[in-house]
Formats: structure tokens, C-alpha cells, sequence
């Protein structure tokens, strides 16, 4: 029988994750791993771990013959690139927590690899403590993944539960978010939906094989979200989450986004409160899965990169299952999302875009109107996102192209115009 492996760890990074992972490997002495070496940028800092421990020379760990693991949990895309790719170099496997940086470069490390026969494992970029990416990459069939809906943006999440059921302001909610270690340095990243849409193209890879770039994937934030809005979703027991969604169409191909969206009270996701996120699969056999955690935070960002760092003491690697064992999936863009939009000027809302509008609200305080329009305008458009208009889509918003089809034609039929 194979021994378990000796690990090494080469640490990159002291921040909320890198000191969670200290921590946690210090209260778990039978997972037979130790930190050598830890990279920092700033000597400067106080820390709460001894001075040995540290170096801000990247060498002295990529180097290190002894290092067999490199954790890599920095803030700078760029940088970890550099240091991953480097680490598969050298023979080193790999556990990286940098969504921005696997999900910028996820063509290149499917490549590095295949090309170094070395592990890289990333759980905890994606909805940290929830196990996502092993449950998709192990226990799905391609074929039978219907849909995935999930809120993957702990710092949204918890903005808009604030805001919303706590009454705070959006600046003292971010401001709470990033003194409890959920926002990013750069609370853009999260607010902006950059963040979350990041989390979903390493899903989409997982879950339907898909190796798409982030910015080709439809996607917004809570940037634009007014008051006046939640309180229409109130109004519905709804209320606001920002959720990312990828649904199989009838065609074979895969719809996928990330925008804000009403969700009823009765829903899974809408149980999903603060920095947690959530996950709901709908499959073939299985029907409805719900997988609910923390997916910001210290110790539960740490506790994926400890599982990850756990998986390679066993070899564990991704096979990549879906893109490499199946005929991996295509995007579409042939789908037509219901959508709410609120907005403070009429005028710069381009309704000829729309295949029909079926509410107008133009006496409220903040107006808007609910409509039908073609995923390919938004794709192409951005007045959606400008001039303090706010889009957010209706429960069970995508119509395919089959299906609009029959309803215009019902639509025609009532109106006593057909044929
Ligand atoms: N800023 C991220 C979030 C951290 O709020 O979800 C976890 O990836």
C-alpha cells in the first residue's frame, strides 16, 4: 500500500487566509503537513508567528527542494500566476486560493498541467468552505447537471442582507464586510460582480467543461440596486441576491450569467443570509441539491485549502472530467431573460429592444417596467448598467428561443391576429 506523503508547505501570503491556514494546520497535527517557509511582501508587519518563519524572496521556497507543496493565497493576480506556474515548473503540486488569477488564466494551467504532471487544486476559490468543485468534478454525469443556481460572493451577500433586512447603508455594510475580512482589498472586485463571475468560470469548467474568459460571460453586480427596488421585491416576498446561474437548454448548449435576481421567499438561495453562500443543483435522477456554507472568512477559507492540502497527501488532482472525458459544452447566447428594470428617465431606456413589455410602472417614485428582452442585448448593450438604471432579473428568467417562439405566437392568437 502507497504511504501518505510527507508534506512540505511553502506558504505565499499571511493575510486573513494565509495566518487562517497557520492556525489551522497548528490544530491539526495529525494532517502530518508543516509550513517551512512563509512569502510576504510587506517585513514591516507585525505578525503572530515567529520572525524564522518568514521571507519576501519568492526563491527561497520555489526553490527549496525540501517544499513539496506551495500554498498560494495572495492578493495579486499577476504575482500568483508567476508563482504557480513556477511551482508546477519546479515539481512542485499546488494549492491556490486566487480566483481571479486561476479563472484570467484557466487556459494556460489546464496546459501546465497536463505539461508538469502536477496537482493544482483551488477549492477554496470557489464558495470557500462549501466543497463545490470536488462534488462537481467527482459526483455529477455531464449529462445529467440541468442547472446550477448559486450565490458565490460572500461580501454581496452580506452587504445586501444588511442593507436590506438591517437597514445599515450600503458604506457601512461594505465597511463591516471588510473589517470582518470577507471584501476583497479592492471591494470593486466583489460589489461590481468581478469577484463572483470569476467563481463562476471555474464552476462552469467543473460542471459543464466550459473554458470560457470571465469578461465573455454576462455578468453585473449590486452596484446599481436601489431601495426603491427591494422594496417591489418586499412588496412580492421576494427579495434581491446576486446569483449566478447556468442552465442546460434544450439545444445542449449552456446559458450562463451572473446578474442580480428576485428570488422568492420560499426558495433555497433565499435562506442565504449574510457572508454564506449557496449552491442549488438540479440533476436528472438526484432532482434538487442544496449545498449551504460560509464562503467568506478566515478559518473557512482556510478549512478548503486544508482539504485541498489533506487531497494530496493521497494524490488527489482534477481530472477535469467534463472537458477532457466528455464532449464538453458550449455557451449559448440564443435565450431570452425576463427582466425588471427600474430606472429615473424613460427616455434612455431603448424600449424597441425589448420583445414585449408586460409591466409598466411609471407613476412610482422610482419607476419601472417588467419585460422580455434577447440575453444578445445585454450582451451588447450597457445602457442596463448606466444612467442609475437597474436591472434584476425575475424568478426563472430564461425563456429558450423555442419557447418565445410559442408564446409570441399565443400572444398573436389572443390578440385575434393570427394567420
Ligand atoms: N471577497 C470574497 C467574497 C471572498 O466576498 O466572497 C471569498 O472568496
Amino acid at each position: 500500500m502507497e504511504t501518505h506523503k510527507q508534506l512540505t508547505i511553502g506558504l505565499f501570503g499571511f493575510g486573513v487566509v494565509g495566518e487562517g491556514l497557520y492556525k489551522v494546520l497548528q490544530q491539526t497535527p495529525s494532517l502530518k503537513a508543516s509550513i517551512k517557509k512563509v512569502c510576504i511582501k510587506n517585513p514591516g508587519k507585525r505578525r503572530n508567528a515567529p520572525a524564522s518563519l518568514f521571507t519576501t524572496d519568492k526563491n527561497d521556497i520555489l526553490n527549496d527542494r525540501d517544499i513539496n507543496v506551495i500554498v498560494e493565497v495572495i492578493d495579486n493576480a499577476d504575482a500568483a500566476f508567476e508563482i504557480v506556474a513556477t511551482a508546477l515548473r519546479n515539481g512542485k503540486e499546488v494549492v491556490s486560493a486566487s480566483k481571479k488569477m486561476l479563472a484570467e488564466h484557466l487556459p494556460e494551467l489546464l496546459a501546465l498541467q497536463k505539461e508538469t504532471d502536477r496537482s493544482l487544486l483551488y477549492e477554496a476559490a470557489a464558495c470557500a468552505s462549501i466543497p463545490v468543485i470536488r462534488n462537481l468534478e467527482e459526483y455529477y454525469d455531464n449529462d445529467l447537471l440541468h442547472s446550477i443556481r448559486a450565490i458565490v460572493n460572500g461580501s454581496t451577500n452580506f452587504i445586501l442582507t444588511k442593507i436590506f433586512e438591517e437597514g445599515l447603508d450600503f458604506k457601512e455594510a461594505l465597511l463591516l464586510a471588510q473589517q470582518l475580512g470577507f471584501a476583497e482589498s479592492n471591494p470593486k472586485l466583489d460589489v461590481e460582480g468581478f469577484d463572483a463571475v470569476n467563481k463562476w468560470t471555474l464552476l462552469l469548467n467543473h460542471a459543464y467543461g466550459i473554458v470560457e474568459r470571465p469578461e465573455n460571460i454576462l455578468f453585473n453586480g449590486i452596484q446599481n440596486i436601489q431601495a426603491g427596488d427591494a422594496a417591489v421585491a418586499r412588496s412580492k416576498n421576494q427579495q434581491i441576491k446576486l446569483v449566478a446561474q447556468a442552465k442546460k437548454l434544450q439545444n445542449g448548449k449552456v446559458a450562463a450569467f451572473v446578474l442580480p435576481q428576485f428570488v422568492n421567499h420560499d426558495e433555497h438561495l433565499a435562506f442565504v443570509k449574510n457572508e454564506y453562500n449557496g449552491v442549488v443543483i438540479e440533476s436528472g435522477f438526484a432532482d434538487k441539491q442544496f449545498f449551504y456554507g460560509k464562503g467568506a472568512g478566515s478559518f473557512p477559507t482556510a478549512s478548503a485549502v486544508l482539504s485541498d492540502i489533506a487531497a494530496l497527501r493521497y494524490h488527489y488532482r482534477y481530472e477535469y472530467k467534463k472537458l477532457y472525458h466528455h464532449t464538453p459544452h458550449e455557451l449559448s447566447n440564443d435565450i431570452f431573460l425576463r427582466v425588471f428594470v427600474s430606472f429615473d428617465n424613460l427616455a434612455l431606456i431603448p424600449k424597441e429592444k425589448f420583445e414585449w413589455i408586460e409591466e409598466w410602472h411609471a407613476q412610482e417614485e422610482r419607476k419601472y417596467l417588467v419585460g422580455v428582452i434577447a440575453f444578445e442585448e445585454l450582451k451588447t448593450g450597457t445602457w442596463w448598467k448606466e444612467s442609475n438604471t437597474s436591472l434584476v432579473l425575475t424568478p426563472d428568467p430564461v425563456i429558450e428561443d423555442v419557447e418565445l417562439r410559442k408564446l409570441k405566437k399565443k400572444s398573436l392568437e389572443l390578440a385575434g391576429v393570427a394567420g
